[in-house]
């Protein structure tokens, strides 16, 4: 089978994609598969390589050394795609083929090139057009997680429109519902882009301005002091989940810098919490997963304080995927390696992809 590995793309996280991508390219199964990397370049233009069966995955295994060697800096040269020739998307339309589409941020994990994919009639790794949408969005997904009984940090969603009409108004909802310090985040990005912590009302405004360069709508959420634990979620109907890991922080506020330019951040797998807490968090982030209609794969991200509370910050559906992420290290601390979670990720694309077309076909005939 060939699986169309697609990767790059116009977000913040161009260059971790590709590090995944080279990850998955050193562990995928070659006695099943052969894999035809897709290289989407920052402009968008999608470019196809020259097909990957077992040999050539040194080369990669190669590069991945190189960009782990630089941290996250390296990209792919142009050179390296020389025989690569630029592709339409639609080409992609192939029988006994799965796309795994490891994009992050918008444009790929947002629901829009699943949306392409459903209407191709491929089958495609991660979560659905909805869960894609609904967990890219900083607003839905608290709503939805509400809605589902989910403990969370008070919020107050705000609009362009209301922001420009009367921001005093704006000002008197957050300061009466939240008390400094804040945390304004645009509703539809990633990777800590055009996030702000506000201590004052002068910051909040400043915080405020920033995020909506970035989207229509904001969120402002109660700023706490806690660990960031994270759980991984594998499944569509049967839904398993890992270990919880702890990402420990040098630096209070895990921004993009921190994230994947200083790397400020060590993992802690198992995190040390009680079993008690373990199990909540387990609990909820089958309901979180749940609450947007997940499937594949997730990261339930959580704030846990000194006291035990717990809060759901946020489900990324196509969480960090290098081997050296927390999402495959979470996997491997709780018995399943990388190429056997690559292919359970495979089987599970296959599997709703197959679902799906058992319900088409009473239209069909
Ligand atoms: N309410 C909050 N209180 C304290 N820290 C926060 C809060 N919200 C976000 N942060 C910090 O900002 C980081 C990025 O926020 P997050 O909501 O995870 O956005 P992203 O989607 O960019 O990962 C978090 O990992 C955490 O370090
Ligand atoms: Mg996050």
């Amino acid at each position: 089978m060939k699986i169309f590995l697609i990767y790059g793309g116009k977000s913040a996280e161009h260059d971790i994609s590709l590090l995944t991508a080279f990850s998955i390219i050193k562990e995928v199964y070659y006695d099943y598969y052969e894999v035809e990397p897709i290289y989407i370049t920052k402009e968008g233009d999608w470019i196809k390589g020259e097909t990957i069966k077992q040999a050539d995955s040194l080369r990669f295994s190669e590069a991945l050394r190189l960009s782990a060697a630089k941290e996250v800096h390296f990209a792919i040269e142009e050179g390296e795609f020389s025989t690569g020739i630029a592709i339409n998307p639609s080409e992609l339309k192939e029988k006994d083929a799965v796309i795994f589409p490891v994009l992050h941020g918008p444009n790929g994990e947002d629901g829009t090139v699943q949306g392409l994919f459903e209407v191709m009639g491929m089958p495609y790794v991660g979560a659905g057009v909805l869960a894609s949408a609904c967990g890219m969005d900083k607003i839905i997904s608290k709503q939805l997680f509400q809605q589902a009984g989910l403990p969370q940090v008070p919020y107050v969603p705000i609009r362009k429109g209301d922001w420009i009409a009367n921001p005093e108004e704006v000002f008197k909802k957050c300061e009466g519902t939240l008390i400094y310090p804040m945390y304004v985040k645009p509703a539809n990005l990633g990777s800590s882009v055009g996030i702000s912590k506000a201590v004052t009302r002068e910051e909040l405004k400043t915080a405020i301005d920033l995020a909506l360069q970035y989207d229509r709508r904001v969120v402002v959420e109660q700023g706490i002091e806690a660990r960031e634990i994270e759980v991984a979620i594998l499944g569509n109907d049967d839904i398993h989940t890992s270990v919880p890991g702890e990402l420990v922080k040098e630096v209070d506020f895990y921004d993009f810098d921190a994230k994947y330019i200083n790397n400020e951040v060590t993992l802690q797998i198992p995190a040390l919490i009680s079993e008690k807490v373990e199990k909540q968090l387990r609990e909820y982030a089958v309901r979180a997963f749940q609450a947007i209609d997940g499937s594949g794969l997730s990261r339930c991200d959580f704030f846990l304080t000194s006291n035990d509370e717990i809060f759901v910050n946020e489900l990324n559906t196509m969480p960090g995927f290098t081997q050296f992420s927390m999402y495959p290290l979470l996997w491997k601390n709780t018995g399943l390696n990388y190429g056997d979670l690559v292919e359970e990720l495979i089987q599970l694309a296959l599997k709703r992809f197959n679902e799906s077309l058992v319900f088409e076909q009473p239209h069909k005939e």
